[in-house]
């Protein structure tokens, strides 16, 4: 038992901006659900439900705290190379997961959003997902920001093109900026992430918010997602408050 993680999120450092500094925004890769149900002799769709299981508290816990955005990276453009088998067991979760799971984040005031290309997801989930950012999108405590056939790159080839059919006709062409990107991004509107938690150990990004993360504290535990837990979260949150971030400046 780690009893260091049941302290309260608070650090003193001497240092009054660092005093119970919660990140704004929170970004999940959640990984590591193949190996836990492998462990366990499992098939890797068991390893995704554990994984959902795992999710629900990490949102309440989230909201609790005063986090503004949670962004999990729930299925990427990759993951459609997994056997379809896994891809449907995925698609089949998340329709489960906003039936079941609705109702109660409305009632704790969290506003679901997704990020990614959901066109070419298939109809069932997208009609779960149009109806459960419709039943939530007067809530305002929380975004539960679902990464959903997301990719970094994707996502900025989509936003450029994007602020390019605006640009038309090509006469009124001109140089993008940095602030047009961020404008035409699916996360437009939303801060970027303070803190980027991945669980599982590896030490890649894998093209998640390739743009959105640029100052980002990274956080990186062994846990595998589905033993991921509250008590993780706060220890995630306490490192990330002991960061010293200077976005590319120097230290006052
Ligand atoms: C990575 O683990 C995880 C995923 C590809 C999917 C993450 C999805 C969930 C946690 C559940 C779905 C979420 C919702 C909101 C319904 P992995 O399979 O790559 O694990 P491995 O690296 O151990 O094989």
């Amino acid at each position: 038992m780690d009893t260091d993680a049941r302290q309260p999120l608070v650090v003193d450092t001497g240092n009054p901006e660092k005093f119970e500094k919660i990140p704004r925004h929170i970004a999940i890769i959640m990984d590591g659900n193949g190996r836990w149900a492998q462990k366990r002799g499992l098939d890797r769709a068991e390893g995704h439900r554990a994984g959902v299981q795992a999710l629900k508290p990490i949102v309440k816990e989230s909201a609790k705290l005063g986090v503004q955005v949670l962004t999990v990276y729930a299925f990427s453009t990759e993951n459609w190379s997994r056997p379809q088998i896994e891809v449907n067991a995925l698609w089949d979760l998340l329709v489960e997961y906003l039936r079941i799971e609705t109702p109660e984040l409305k009632s704790e005031g969290v506003r679901i959003q997704t990020i990614g290309n959901v066109d070419a997801l298939p109809s069932r989930a997208q009609k779960a997902i149009d109806g459960a950012k419709e039943d939530t999108r007067e809530q305002t405590r929380m975004v539960l920001n679902l990464a959903l056939n997301y990719g970094g790159r994707d996502e900025l080839v989509r936003a450029v093109n994007r602020w390019l059919d605006e640009c038309r006709p090509v006469s009124r062409a001109r140089y993008v900026t940095a602030s047009a990107i961020a404008e035409h991004l699916d996360t437009a509107g939303l801060p970027d992430p303070d803190l980027l938690i991945r669980s599982s150990g590896e030490l890649r990004i894998s093209n998640f918010l390739l743009w959105q993360l640029a100052y980002a504290e990274i956080y990186v535990t062994n846990t595998l997602w589905p033993d991921f837990n509250p008590m993780e979260l706060r220890k995630a949150i306490r490192a990330y408050q002991q960061r010293d971030r200077r976005f590319g400046g120097l230290r006052e």
